[in-house]
Protein backbone atom coordinates (compact mmCIF):
# COMPACT_ATOMS: atom_id res chain seq x y z
CA UNK A 1 0.00 0.00 0.00
CA UNK A 2 1.43 3.08 -0.68
CA UNK A 3 -0.52 6.93 -0.49
CA UNK A 4 1.04 10.37 -1.23
CA UNK A 5 3.31 11.22 1.69
CA UNK A 6 2.80 14.25 3.70
CA UNK A 7 4.86 17.33 3.37
CA UNK A 8 7.51 18.00 5.03
CA UNK A 9 6.82 19.74 8.54
CA UNK A 10 8.02 22.81 8.02
CA UNK A 11 10.00 23.47 10.90
CA UNK A 12 12.70 20.75 9.48
CA UNK A 13 14.10 23.97 7.28
CA UNK A 14 17.94 24.95 7.45
CA UNK A 15 17.25 26.93 10.83
CA UNK A 16 16.09 23.67 12.61
CA UNK A 17 18.70 21.69 11.10
CA UNK A 18 21.50 23.63 12.02
CA UNK A 19 20.20 23.58 16.10
CA UNK A 20 18.77 20.19 16.23
CA UNK A 21 21.44 18.37 17.96
CA UNK A 22 21.65 20.81 20.51
CA UNK A 23 17.50 21.23 21.44
CA UNK A 24 16.16 19.35 23.48
CA UNK A 25 19.57 18.42 25.05
CA UNK A 26 18.01 17.64 28.62
CA UNK A 27 15.97 14.83 26.45
CA UNK A 28 19.48 13.22 25.16
CA UNK A 29 20.11 10.32 27.47
CA UNK A 30 16.27 9.04 26.55
CA UNK A 31 17.22 9.07 23.34
CA UNK A 32 20.54 6.95 23.75
CA UNK A 33 18.53 4.83 26.00
CA UNK A 34 16.68 4.24 22.98
CA UNK A 35 19.61 3.71 20.73
CA UNK A 36 20.65 1.13 23.17
CA UNK A 37 17.66 -0.68 22.95
CA UNK A 38 18.32 -0.91 19.55
CA UNK A 39 22.11 -1.88 19.64
CA UNK A 40 20.64 -5.38 21.18
CA UNK A 41 17.96 -5.39 19.35
CA UNK A 42 19.89 -5.57 15.94
CA UNK A 43 23.02 -6.81 17.74
CA UNK A 44 22.55 -10.23 16.05
CA UNK A 45 21.93 -9.02 12.43
CA UNK A 46 25.19 -10.29 10.06
CA UNK A 47 28.25 -8.44 10.59
CA UNK A 48 27.44 -6.53 7.01
CA UNK A 49 23.74 -5.92 7.70
CA UNK A 50 22.28 -3.23 5.52
CA UNK A 51 20.32 -0.58 7.75
CA UNK A 52 17.50 1.58 6.90
CA UNK A 53 17.02 4.90 8.97
CA UNK A 54 13.60 6.21 7.79
CA UNK A 55 13.82 9.89 9.07
CA UNK A 56 17.34 9.95 9.63
CA UNK A 57 17.32 13.91 10.38
CA UNK A 58 20.60 14.78 11.30
CA UNK A 59 21.77 10.83 11.61
CA UNK A 60 21.45 10.11 15.46
CA UNK A 61 21.16 6.62 15.05
CA UNK A 62 23.77 6.11 12.16
CA UNK A 63 25.92 7.60 14.18
CA UNK A 64 25.40 5.59 16.94
CA UNK A 65 25.38 2.35 15.19
CA UNK A 66 28.40 3.10 12.69
CA UNK A 67 30.49 3.57 15.70
CA UNK A 68 29.31 0.12 17.20
CA UNK A 69 29.36 -1.83 13.69
CA UNK A 70 31.61 -1.73 11.33
CA UNK A 71 30.84 -3.49 8.86
CA UNK A 72 27.18 -2.51 8.37
CA UNK A 73 25.64 0.00 5.74
CA UNK A 74 22.99 2.59 6.11
CA UNK A 75 20.44 4.12 3.84
CA UNK A 76 19.81 7.27 5.59
CA UNK A 77 16.41 8.69 4.29
CA UNK A 78 14.45 12.33 5.14
CA UNK A 79 12.50 14.80 3.19
CA UNK A 80 14.32 17.33 4.63
CA UNK A 81 17.40 17.70 2.54
CA UNK A 82 18.95 20.42 5.28
CA UNK A 83 18.81 17.65 8.38
CA UNK A 84 20.73 15.09 5.83
CA UNK A 85 23.30 17.69 5.14
CA UNK A 86 24.37 17.43 8.98
CA UNK A 87 23.74 14.14 9.18
CA UNK A 88 26.21 13.57 6.17
CA UNK A 89 28.40 16.30 7.52
CA UNK A 90 28.55 14.41 10.79
CA UNK A 91 28.97 11.03 8.57
CA UNK A 92 31.96 12.25 7.04
CA UNK A 93 33.71 14.06 10.15
CA UNK A 94 33.30 10.45 12.15
CA UNK A 95 34.38 8.34 8.96
CA UNK A 96 31.70 6.46 8.11
CA UNK A 97 30.15 8.54 5.36
CA UNK A 98 31.33 5.97 2.66
CA UNK A 99 28.61 3.45 4.31
CA UNK A 100 26.30 5.51 4.22
CA UNK A 101 23.35 6.42 1.06
CA UNK A 102 21.92 9.47 1.54
CA UNK A 103 18.22 9.97 0.22
CA UNK A 104 16.34 13.80 0.48
CA UNK A 105 13.15 11.80 -0.06
CA UNK A 106 10.42 10.09 1.47
CA UNK A 107 10.72 6.11 2.39
CA UNK A 108 8.48 5.59 -0.72
CA UNK A 109 11.12 7.22 -2.45
CA UNK A 110 13.99 4.59 -1.76
CA UNK A 111 14.89 1.60 -4.21
CA UNK A 112 12.78 -1.56 -3.43
CA UNK A 113 16.36 -2.73 -1.47
CA UNK A 114 16.34 -5.27 0.91
CA UNK A 115 17.36 -4.11 4.33
CA UNK A 116 18.40 -6.74 7.23
CA UNK A 117 16.23 -3.79 9.82
CA UNK A 118 14.86 -0.13 10.19
CA UNK A 119 14.75 2.81 12.71
CA UNK A 120 12.13 5.48 12.43
CA UNK A 121 12.29 7.57 15.10
CA UNK A 122 10.18 10.63 16.38
CA UNK A 123 8.84 10.25 12.76
CA UNK A 124 5.77 8.87 11.89
CA UNK A 125 3.86 11.10 14.91
CA UNK A 126 3.92 13.66 12.24
CA UNK A 127 1.80 12.07 9.99
CA UNK A 128 -1.85 12.58 11.30
CA UNK A 129 -4.29 10.64 8.63
CA UNK A 130 -3.99 7.45 9.83
CA UNK A 131 -4.02 6.02 5.90
CA UNK A 132 -0.59 8.02 5.49
CA UNK A 133 0.70 6.95 8.87
CA UNK A 134 0.13 3.32 7.89
CA UNK A 135 1.28 3.57 4.65
CA UNK A 136 4.96 5.03 5.85
CA UNK A 137 5.58 1.77 8.02
CA UNK A 138 4.45 -0.38 4.92
CA UNK A 139 6.98 1.47 2.74
CA UNK A 140 9.09 0.72 5.72
CA UNK A 141 8.08 -3.07 5.60
CA UNK A 142 8.35 -3.33 1.50
CA UNK A 143 12.44 -2.41 2.00
CA UNK A 144 12.94 -5.06 4.72
CA UNK A 145 13.63 -8.62 4.40
CA UNK A 146 11.38 -10.98 5.67
CA UNK A 147 11.99 -11.60 9.38
CA UNK A 148 13.69 -7.54 9.06
CA UNK A 149 13.45 -5.99 12.17
CA UNK A 150 11.63 -2.55 13.10
CA UNK A 151 12.43 0.01 15.76
CA UNK A 152 9.74 2.94 16.42
CA UNK A 153 10.21 5.57 18.77
CA UNK A 154 6.85 7.98 18.80
CA UNK A 155 5.83 10.42 20.85
CA UNK A 156 2.27 8.42 21.82
CA UNK A 157 -0.09 8.47 24.49
CA UNK A 158 -3.77 7.50 25.50
CA UNK A 159 -4.91 10.74 26.23
CA UNK A 160 -8.17 9.51 27.27
CA UNK A 161 -6.35 7.82 30.21
CA UNK A 162 -6.70 8.81 33.76
CA UNK A 163 -2.76 8.92 34.23
CA UNK A 164 -2.38 11.29 30.94
CA UNK A 165 -1.87 14.55 33.07
CA UNK A 166 0.80 13.12 35.30
CA UNK A 167 2.48 12.06 32.14
CA UNK A 168 2.44 15.41 30.45
CA UNK A 169 3.21 16.72 33.59
CA UNK A 170 6.50 14.94 33.98
CA UNK A 171 7.13 15.47 29.91
CA UNK A 172 6.88 19.61 30.19
CA UNK A 173 9.32 19.21 33.15
CA UNK A 174 11.51 17.90 30.79
CA UNK A 175 10.79 20.25 27.68
CA UNK A 176 11.41 23.37 30.46
CA UNK A 177 14.83 21.38 31.77
CA UNK A 178 15.88 21.69 27.80
CA UNK A 179 15.24 25.44 27.86
CA UNK A 180 11.97 25.05 25.74
CA UNK A 181 10.44 28.47 26.41
CA UNK A 182 6.92 28.58 28.06
CA UNK A 183 4.94 29.90 25.28
CA UNK A 184 6.39 26.67 23.26
CA UNK A 185 5.52 24.24 25.80
CA UNK A 186 1.97 25.66 25.98
CA UNK A 187 2.09 25.59 21.86
CA UNK A 188 3.16 21.57 22.09
CA UNK A 189 0.51 21.11 24.66
CA UNK A 190 -2.40 22.47 22.21
CA UNK A 191 -1.00 20.64 19.26
CA UNK A 192 -0.62 17.47 20.56
CA UNK A 193 -3.74 14.95 19.20
CA UNK A 194 -3.97 17.54 16.56
CA UNK A 195 -1.16 18.49 14.71
CA UNK A 196 0.76 15.36 16.12
CA UNK A 197 0.35 12.33 17.85
CA UNK A 198 -2.70 12.16 16.98
CA UNK A 199 -3.01 7.86 17.55
CA UNK A 200 -2.85 6.75 21.07
CA UNK A 201 -0.69 3.83 21.23
CA UNK A 202 -2.86 0.70 20.75
CA UNK A 203 -4.34 2.57 17.80
CA UNK A 204 -0.39 2.65 16.31
CA UNK A 205 0.01 -0.93 17.14
CA UNK A 206 -2.40 -1.84 14.81
CA UNK A 207 -1.49 0.47 12.03
CA UNK A 208 2.10 -1.20 11.78
CA UNK A 209 0.98 -4.58 12.21
CA UNK A 210 -1.72 -3.87 9.30
CA UNK A 211 1.21 -2.87 7.55
CA UNK A 212 3.12 -5.85 7.48
CA UNK A 213 4.98 -6.24 11.05
CA UNK A 214 4.11 -8.68 13.94
CA UNK A 215 2.31 -7.36 16.61
CA UNK A 216 4.71 -4.65 17.84
CA UNK A 217 6.24 -4.98 21.39
CA UNK A 218 6.05 -1.87 23.32
CA UNK A 219 9.60 -1.86 25.08
CA UNK A 220 10.07 1.48 25.65
CA UNK A 221 8.22 4.48 27.56
CA UNK A 222 9.74 7.60 29.12
CA UNK A 223 6.91 10.08 29.70
CA UNK A 224 5.04 10.64 26.34
CA UNK A 225 8.13 8.99 23.83
CA UNK A 226 7.11 5.49 23.55
CA UNK A 227 8.99 2.78 21.95
CA UNK A 228 7.90 -0.49 20.02
CA UNK A 229 9.93 -3.10 18.24
CA UNK A 230 8.37 -5.56 15.42
CA UNK A 231 9.10 -8.19 12.79
CA UNK A 232 8.71 -8.22 9.25
CA UNK A 233 6.28 -10.93 8.59
C1 LIG B 1 12.29 14.83 15.20
S1 LIG B 1 13.25 14.49 13.74
C2 LIG B 1 13.99 12.93 14.19
C3 LIG B 1 15.30 12.70 13.50
C4 LIG B 1 16.06 11.45 13.97
N1 LIG B 1 15.31 10.25 13.68
C5 LIG B 1 16.38 11.53 15.44
O1 LIG B 1 15.88 10.69 16.23
O2 LIG B 1 17.13 12.43 15.84
C6 LIG B 1 12.01 14.00 12.56
C7 LIG B 1 12.54 13.82 11.14
O3 LIG B 1 11.52 13.17 10.38
C8 LIG B 1 11.51 13.72 9.08
N2 LIG B 1 10.19 13.44 8.49
C9 LIG B 1 9.05 14.12 8.64
N3 LIG B 1 8.05 13.53 7.96
C10 LIG B 1 8.58 12.41 7.37
C11 LIG B 1 8.06 11.37 6.54
N4 LIG B 1 6.80 11.35 6.16
N5 LIG B 1 8.91 10.40 6.15
C12 LIG B 1 10.19 10.39 6.54
N6 LIG B 1 10.74 11.36 7.32
C13 LIG B 1 9.94 12.36 7.73
C14 LIG B 1 11.79 15.20 9.30
O4 LIG B 1 12.26 15.83 8.12
C15 LIG B 1 12.84 15.15 10.41
O5 LIG B 1 14.15 15.12 9.91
Amino acid sequence: MSTAPSPVPMHFDAERAEVYDKQFAAMQPIKEAAHLLIEIQFGGLPADARILIAGAGTGAEARYLAARFPGWRFTLIDPSARMLNVARRHAEAEGFAERCTFLADYVSGAPLEAHDAATSLLVSHFLTETGARQSFFADIAARLKPGGLLFNLDLCADRQAATFPEALDLWLGLMRQSGVPKEMRAGWVSSFGRVFGVHGPSELEALIAAAGFTPPAPVFQAAMMRGWTAVRT
